[in-house]
């Protein structure tokens, strides 16, 4: 009989915002799976989430001061909520370009700043950036607000270094929760075509990978940024080139001479 792996996480205490449903639940769930002691948090909090609004300054400080008195520190920091808002660049609103910014940039921000005072070091911060942090996305709010997300885990990477707390990145393709399920069909379709992997991906292909950089598995990566995207931002917006010249896929493809 093969003898159990251990339980990468035992003995950490991980806080996880947005994590009543889609990937954060996951997270959440894959985090306690490895023995970390999970604070599950979100605006729309669920039996098992404690209720945090990223945006509130007085959330984080009474989230900090609770596992200041239960735990007295904490070793990791998933910054997952975030909102999404589809309006293009001549239609976007500022109150909306704002609101969207609030969210998935000043609350990893708000987090950070409330909850690095008690890590010690080896602690790990993982931020959920998107593919639309690595592409001119049509998405103008959401897209700015993951650019400026990467902006805040670089230079988070470089504050708290020297204190031994690590800041990293993932950038999620299309991922099948309620986000992505409230986009148009065409919205779908298109990802998949663009993804060289030719389909979507799911949250329990997200969520190892950050419990992987919570863990002192990844203790010399710090201000890396991981895509999880099947793909989809490797290519550089060539795909529909290699696709046309496949071999069998169109006239082109079946010329003797390599393009
Ligand atoms: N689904 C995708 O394809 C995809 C792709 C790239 C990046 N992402 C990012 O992944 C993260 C998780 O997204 P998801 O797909 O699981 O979305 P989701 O909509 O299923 O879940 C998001 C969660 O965040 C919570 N939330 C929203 N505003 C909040 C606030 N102010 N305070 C606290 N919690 C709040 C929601 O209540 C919800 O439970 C987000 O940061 C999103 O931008 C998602």
């Amino acid at each position: 009989m093969s003898t159990p792996s251990p339980r990468r996480l035992l003995g950490k205490v991980v806080v996880v915002t947005g994590a009543a449903r889609g990937q954060g639940a996951a997270e959440a769930a894959a985090l306690a799976r490895e023995g970390a002691r999970v604070i599950a948090t979100d605006v729309h909090p669920d039996g098992d989430c404690r209720p945090l609004d990223v945006t509130s300054e007085d959330d984080w400080a009474r989230l900090a001061a609770w596992l200041r008195e239960a735990y007295g520190q904490v070793h990791g920091l998933v910054n997952n909520a975030g909102v999404t808002w589809r309006a293009r660049l001549g239609d976007v609103r500022p109150v909306d370009f704002d609101r969207v910014h609030a969210v998935n940039v000043t609350g990893p921000l708000l987090g950070i700043q409330h909850l690095a005072p008690l890590m010690p070091p080896g602690s790990s911060i993982v931020n959920v950036g998107s593919t639309a942090a690595l592409t001119g996305h049509y998405p103008v709010a959401y897209t700015a607000s993951k650019w400026a997300l990467r902006g805040l885990s670089k230079s988070a990477a470089t504050e708290l270094g020297p204190r031994g707390i690590r800041v990293n990145t993932v950038h999620p393709g299309f991922i099948e929760t309620d986000m992505t399920a409230s986009a148009a069909p065409a919205f779908r379709e298109a990802n998949v075509r663009e993804t060289p992997l030719g389909r979507t991906g799911t949250v329990d292909e997200v969520a190892p990978l950050v419990v992987f950089l919570l863990s002192d598995e990844a203790s010399f990566i710090t201000g890396a940024e991981i895509p999880v995207d099947g793909g989809l931002t490797a290519h550089g917006g060539v795909k529909s080139v290699s696709d046309a010249l496949r071999p069998g896929e169109s006239g082109h493809g079946r010329t003797p001479r390599p393009h």
